[in-house]
């Protein structure tokens, strides 16, 4: 697998203290309140683990997992729910934790999902941004590590299912998307 990096964009020891600093951060602002952290699956799953291990309030969590079509470098736009939360959220403060937010396309279908379900608020947390690939307009008010727009693989995210063990955030050599046919 290391053969086929390219270059290393970020460290898991930078996102790491990423987590660190916003984990304080929602410790302070949500204090005496009733959070509900959601992950997004799968790749949001190793920030989230990182993420909820620097926060000093009680919490509740839960995980959603979506899919935008197929196993490209593109991302479809259309967002589909593979398997939702299984907590009520009535009237609690909802936190939604990304691996990256691109088109922004999923974060905001999900907050207006999670909007209609009667919560006290949805905020977003995200470890990744790529700002350039933005399509529509999104608050993000827990914000990671700003990269360019580079299609990136590790920390949680994947390329056709694959990667998402890596500890850093890395871009892959061209030839591991040509060989299938994908050449973004
Ligand atoms: P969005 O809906 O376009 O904002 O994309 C959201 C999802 O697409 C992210 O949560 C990732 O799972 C996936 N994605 C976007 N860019 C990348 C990338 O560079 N590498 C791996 N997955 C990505
Ligand atoms: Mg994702």
């Amino acid at each position: 697998m290391q053969n086929q990096i390219e270059e290393i964009l970020v460290t898991g020891e930078e996102l790491k203290s990423k987590a660190k600093e916003l984990g304080k951060r929602i410790s302070n602002d949500y204090e005496g309140k009733e959070l509900v952290l959601i992950g997004v699956l799968k790749g949001g799953v190793v920030f989230f683990a990182d993420l909820i291990r620097e926060i000093s309030i009680p919490i509740d969590m839960d995980f959603i997992s979506v899919s935008s079509y197929g196993n490209s470098t593109k991302s479809s736009g259309v967002v589909r729910i593979i398997k939702d939360i299984d907590v009520d959220i009535t009237n609690k403060h909802v936190l939604i934790v990304e691996d990256l937010v691109d088109t922004g396309l999923t974060l905001h279908y999900l907050k207006s999902m999670f909007e209609n379900r009667g919560p006290k608020d949805v905020k977003v947390c995200t470890a990744l941004d790529k700002p350039s690939r933005r399509k529509v307009e999104l608050e993000i008010d827990y914000e990671g590590i700003t990269i360019p727009d580079k299609f990136v693989v590790g920390y949680g995210l994947d390329y056709a299912g694959k990667y998402r063990n890596l500890p850093d955030v890395c871009v892959l050599k061209s030839s591991v998307y040509e060989s299938k046919g994908d050449s973004e």
